[in-house]
């Protein structure tokens, strides 16, 4: 029988009023970036995702004043242990963390948390939870407010849905309350599993109230390309086919499947990562501006790009992808293993570990602009960036026999590491004569702003807190986006061609440097 872990008076009660100064991001938080009262329900409270990524950005959210003062957390799981022993792992995990972790903010902070033990499967525990939640609500003062984080594995987040609706708890029991739910990544295997996901999600919960992470979008370097095509004045009119030759999209990681070759087994680099960051970062950089920055009409707009754009190759979508699979290799004079020897992984996997893929956009802006996106674990550098390459100046100045060949000016986005933005353009060498060189001019966030960016989940759990979706996705996106994929994960499945191999360590298969060969072009080296 399960059994639901209920709170003495005495904790409930014990909070206290931070003393402290913001160790980072928001120095003085203005009052409308702090959320309503409320409650913040972790499904899937002593997995990873809680331990690593969910409770150190509430507990920075904290420390930075950007949770109101009646907040309170829930961890619901399966194990059972109570309060403290629950606060105990997760002050572990902290100090495991990159967080600093200061007594008595801890004290505080665990001062708000509560475990729950249930099974996913049983109405019961769902009938106690919401016994605890009313009696936080009253004690606590969380107005009935209630975001539940399925941070479980994808199978059980039907099941939890299901007995939320039947504990009434998909919507608020008492006046002015709201109830929200963040779903995180994958959201289905494939085009027929997101629908029929979405399908069910929307049988208990209206859409806006679900909250679906796509944790590059909580990146700073992502937000700011918003910022950077629309604050600023100058780019936005060299934004399209007059200007741009193509554009090249890189997420590159140096880092293998570590631990999770059961996982990736399944998935692959066109489901993992292809589908959802790349396909993010191509909407946002393609998109029109929207008419006012609000979550619909932002939204709305990055839809419209998904409904444009389509593998190059219309007739032979195959001939616009290439996947491949790393095998053994050397990075920094050490031997790296290959897919096929790593853990969880079969000896004839057919998974891949990298996917290229060219697409264009066929719209006004975008006719004849390809976009190049490659992605891939086991690569030299781990390194994402989005690069504009300009058009090349339509005539060549330079005296005859200069031997310079200037290149095309290209725009970096750096979205991670050293985050900021470069332009690459031709200058004069110094000196008698008139050969140039290519330069870079460049901002970084570290010489700008200092220390480290937030990370992601900060950002977004804020915002789902605050009720504000607009760095989520919709339904319609994510099916889109899986439709685009299709032709991907359709050769995946079928095909019995050899896929293309490359060494870990590298920068993928030649097939994808054949790809933009065939074009001219060649991928960056970042
Ligand atoms: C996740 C993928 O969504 O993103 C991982 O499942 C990948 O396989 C990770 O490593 C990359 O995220 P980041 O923020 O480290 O670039």
């Amino acid at each position: 029988m399960s059994t639901v872990v209920v709170p003495s008076i005495d904790e409930v009660i014990r909070r206290v009023v931070w003393d402290q100064e913001c160790a980072s991001w928001h120095e003085n938080p203005v009052q409308e970036e702090v959320p309503d009262p409320l409650t913040f329900v972790i499904f899937g409270g002593t997995g990873d995702l809680a331990h690593r990524k969910l409770v150190p950005a509430l507990y920075r959210l904290t420390t930075s004043r950007l949770t109101p003062k009646q907040f309170a957390i829930v961890g619901f799981g399966r194990s059972h242990q109570d309060n403290d022993e629950y606060r105990q792992g997760l002050h572990a995990s902290l100090q495991d963390s990159e967080v600093q972790v200061q007594d008595a903010t801890w004290d505080d902070f665990a001062g708000r948390i509560w475990y729950v033990q249930g099974q996913y499967d049983d109405e019961k525990s769902f009938t106690s939870l919401a016994g605890m939640l009313d009696r936080i609500d009253h004690d606590v003062g969380t107005q009935n407010h209630r975001l539940f984080d399925l941070a479980t594995p994808p199978v059980l987040c039907l099941p939890i849905i299901e007995n939320l609706r039947k504990a009434g708890l998909n919507h608020p029991t008492a006046k002015g309350g709201w109830v929200r739910l963040i779903m995180e990544k994958p959201f289905g295997q494939d085009l027929a599993t997101a629908r029929r996901l979405n399908h069910c999600v929307h049988d208990v919960f209206d859409e806006s109230q679900v909250y679906r992470i796509d944790h590059y979008l909580g990146k700073e370097t992502v937000q700011n390309i918003f910022v950077l095509r629309f604050i600023n004045g100058i780019f936005e009119p060299i934004w399209n086919r007059n200007y741009v030759d193509h554009v090249q999209i890189t997420v590159a990681e140096s880092l293998g499947v570590e631990r999770r070759g059961g996982y990736y087994e399944q998935a692959g680099a066109t489901r993992d990562m292809m589908q959802s960051h790349l396909l993010q970062l191509l909407t946002l950089t393609a998109m029109e501006p929207p008419a006012t920055f609000t979550s619909d009409k932002v939204r709305d707009e990055k839809v419209q790009v998904l409904d444009a754009l389509r593998l190059a190759s219309e007739h032979d979508p195959l001939r616009s992808i290439v996947r491949g699979q790393y095998g053994p290799g050397m990075a920094d004079g050490r031997m790296l293993a290959s897919y096929r020897a790593e853990r969880g992984v079969a000896v004839d996997s057919r998974t891949e570990t990298y996917v290229a893929a060219k697409f264009v956009v066929d719209n006004w802006r975008w006719a004849g602009v390809p976009f190049y996106l490659r992605t891939g674990k086991r690569l030299a550098k781990q390194v994402s960036e989005i690069a504009i390459h300009f058009r090349r100046a339509p005539h060549m100045l330079l005296p005859d026999g200069n031997t310079s060949q200037p290149r095309s000016n290209v725009l970096v986005l750096r979205i991670q590491p050293d985050e900021g933005l470069a332009l690459r353009m031709e200058v004069k060498v110094p000196g008698p004569g008139m050969r140039v060189r290519p330069v870079n001019m460049s901002f970084t966030y570290e010489e700008a702003f200092g220390g480290m960016s937030p990370d992601a989940y900060q950002r977004l759990l804020l915002d789902a807190m605050r009720g504000d979706s607009t760095l989520f996705t919709r339904t319609d996106e994510v099916e889109a986006a899986w439709a685009l994929v299709a032709p991907m994960l359709e050769e995946q499945q079928n095909s019995t061609a050899d896929l293309a191999t490359y060494a870990a360590g590298s920068w993928g298969p030649a097939e994808a440097d054949a790809l933009l060969q065939q074009d001219g072009q060649r991928w960056r080296e970042p």
